[in-house]
């Protein structure tokens, strides 16, 4: 699939302020700064679609682009910034996982990991949370340009091992690099065939 258009339709806290569930939906979900809105931006090639920053709580709203006036990116708000209150923090968790846990239209979810980082417990405790409720979601490892294939490949097998004591089976991964656009055909073609099924 290619993207042809892509337009921002609306920011808000309120799920039900979100536009009308009447199209397939794909949320972008990860720590705050692991690149969900830059990976935003390269998927539908447009550099200030979605605001990103090098300071790590940019995200705070649910932000909705509908592509090809027929299905909708949702860009969301990073978990687990040290540097906001606990509360604020609670808050932004509080918002997200009623999102994800109530959008009807919700197809599927990308988690996004820095391919950089060893497996983290608050994303661990995500994919628990989404995998308890049966919600459907992919790894996205993000920023593949900052590590070698090798190194690349090492850190995938410590984060398959980790999901082996707990998952059974292994959500799909993708790796991608905003920078580089790797990944972004995958992910695109893993919509594709969502939307189809
Ligand atoms: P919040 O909105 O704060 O939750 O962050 P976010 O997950 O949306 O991250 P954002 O896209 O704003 O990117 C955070 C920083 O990482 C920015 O400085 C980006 O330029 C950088 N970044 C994002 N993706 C990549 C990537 O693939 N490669 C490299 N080298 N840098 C990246
Ligand atoms: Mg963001």
């Amino acid at each position: 699939m290619k993207i042809k258009e892509a337009v921002f339709i609306i920011s808000n806290t309120d799920v039900e302020k979100c536009p009308a569930p009447d199209r397939p939906e794909y949320a972008f979900i990860g720590r705050s700064n692991v690149g969900k809105s830059s990976l935003i931006n390269a998927l539908t090639k447009q550099n200030k679609l979605a605001k990103t920053s090098s300071t790590p709580g940019k995200t705070q709203l649910i932000n909705h682009f509908l592509i090809n006036d027929e299905w909708y990116l949702c860009d969301l708000p990073g978990y687990g910034y040290a540097q906001v209150s606990k509360t604020e923090r609670e808050k932004f968790m509080k918002m997200v996982k009623k999102y994800i846990a109530s959008r009807e239209n919700l197809m599927n979810t990308f988690l996004l990991v820095d391919i950089r980082h060893e497996p983290l417990k608050n994303d661990l405790d995500f994919m628990q949370w989404m995998g308890e409720r049966g919600l459907p979601f992919c790894i996205v490892f993000t920023k593949s340009d900052k590590l070698g294939q090798g190194k690349a490949s090492k850190h995938i097998a410590q984060y398959k091992r980790k999901l082996k004591e707990t998952w059974e089976e292994f959500p799909p991964m993708i790796i991608t690099s905003s920078e580089t656009r790797e990944g972004c055909k995958d992910i695109l073609n893993y919509i594709d065939q969502v939307n189809e099924y």
